[in-house]
C-alpha cells in the first residue's frame, strides 16, 4: 500500500469512497467530500477558495492509500485548518478504508502518516471530530492508541449520537 497526495486521477475514486463509508455528509455544504477534495487541488483558483471559505477551511490537503497489486484507492485520509484555529491547529479529516480492506494496517498507517505530516509543520495541536456512530467504534480505538484525546461531546441534533472532539499535542 502507498500513501499519495489526492491527485485529479484519484479523485473520483476517493470521493465515491467517502461517499459510500459516510453516506449522510455528502448532502451538507460543511462535510461534502466531493467539494472538499475537488477544491484542494486548485486551492489558488477563487472560486476554490470561495468554496472551502463556505467550509471555513483556509487550507486543506488530501491523501489516498493506493492498492499496489490492484492500484485502487483503498483509503482516504487528510489535514486541513479552520479559520478559528488555523494558527495552532491541524484538523484530521475523511479517515477512512474500504470494508473490503480492513483489519491490514491500513487506517493505522493513514493516521501515522497524517499525524507525522502535522508534526512537520510548526502547530501545536492535532484535532479531528468523529462520533459513537457504531460503524465508527474502531476509529476511537485507533485514535485513543494515539494520544488523540477527547476534549469535548456533544450531542448531533436530531440523532441520539453524540460529536466527539478529539486532540493530541504535537
Ligand atoms: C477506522 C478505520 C479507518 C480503520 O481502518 P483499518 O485499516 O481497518 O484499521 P487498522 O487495520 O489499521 O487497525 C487500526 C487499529 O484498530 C485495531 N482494530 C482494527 N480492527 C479492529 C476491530 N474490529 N476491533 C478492535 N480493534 C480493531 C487494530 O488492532 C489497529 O491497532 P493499532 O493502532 O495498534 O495498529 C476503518 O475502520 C474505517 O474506515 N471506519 C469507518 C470510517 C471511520 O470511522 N473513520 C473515522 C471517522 S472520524
Amino acid at each position: 500500500m502507498n500513501i499519495k497526495p489526492l491527485s485529479y486521477e484519484t479523485l473520483p475514486e476517493a470521493i465515491s469512497l467517502v461517499d459510500n463509508i459516510f453516506p449522510y455528509q455528502k448532502d451538507t455544504m460543511y462535510e461534502n467530500a466531493r467539494i472538499a477534495f475537488s477544491a484542494s487541488l486548485d486551492q489558488d483558483n477563487p472560486s476554490s477558495r470561495s468554496l472551502l471559505e463556505q467550509m471555513q477551511i483556509t487550507e486543506a490537503n488530501y491523501w489516498v492509500a493506493i492498492d499496489e497489486n490492484s492500484g485502487k484507492v483503498v483509503g482516504t485520509t487528510g489535514l486541513y485548518t479552520y479559520a478559528e484555529d488555523e494558527a495552532e491547529a491541524y484538523w484530521l479529516g475523511y479517515t477512512c478504508v474500504d470494508p473490503d480492506c480492513r483489519g491490514q494496517g491500513i487506517g493505522a498507517k493513514l493516521v501515522d502518516f497524517a499525524i507525522e505530516k502535522a508534526r512537520s509543520n510548526d502547530k501545536k495541536f492535532l484535532r479531528l471530530y468523529t462520533s459513537n456512530v457504531p460503524n465508527q467504534a474502531v476509529a476511537q480505538i485507533l485514535y485513543e492508541k494515539r494520544g488523540l484525546l477527547i476534549i469535548g461531546e456533544e450531542q448531533i441534533q436530531g440523532s441520539k449520537f453524540k460529536k466527539i472532539y478529539r486532540e493530541l499535542k504535537l
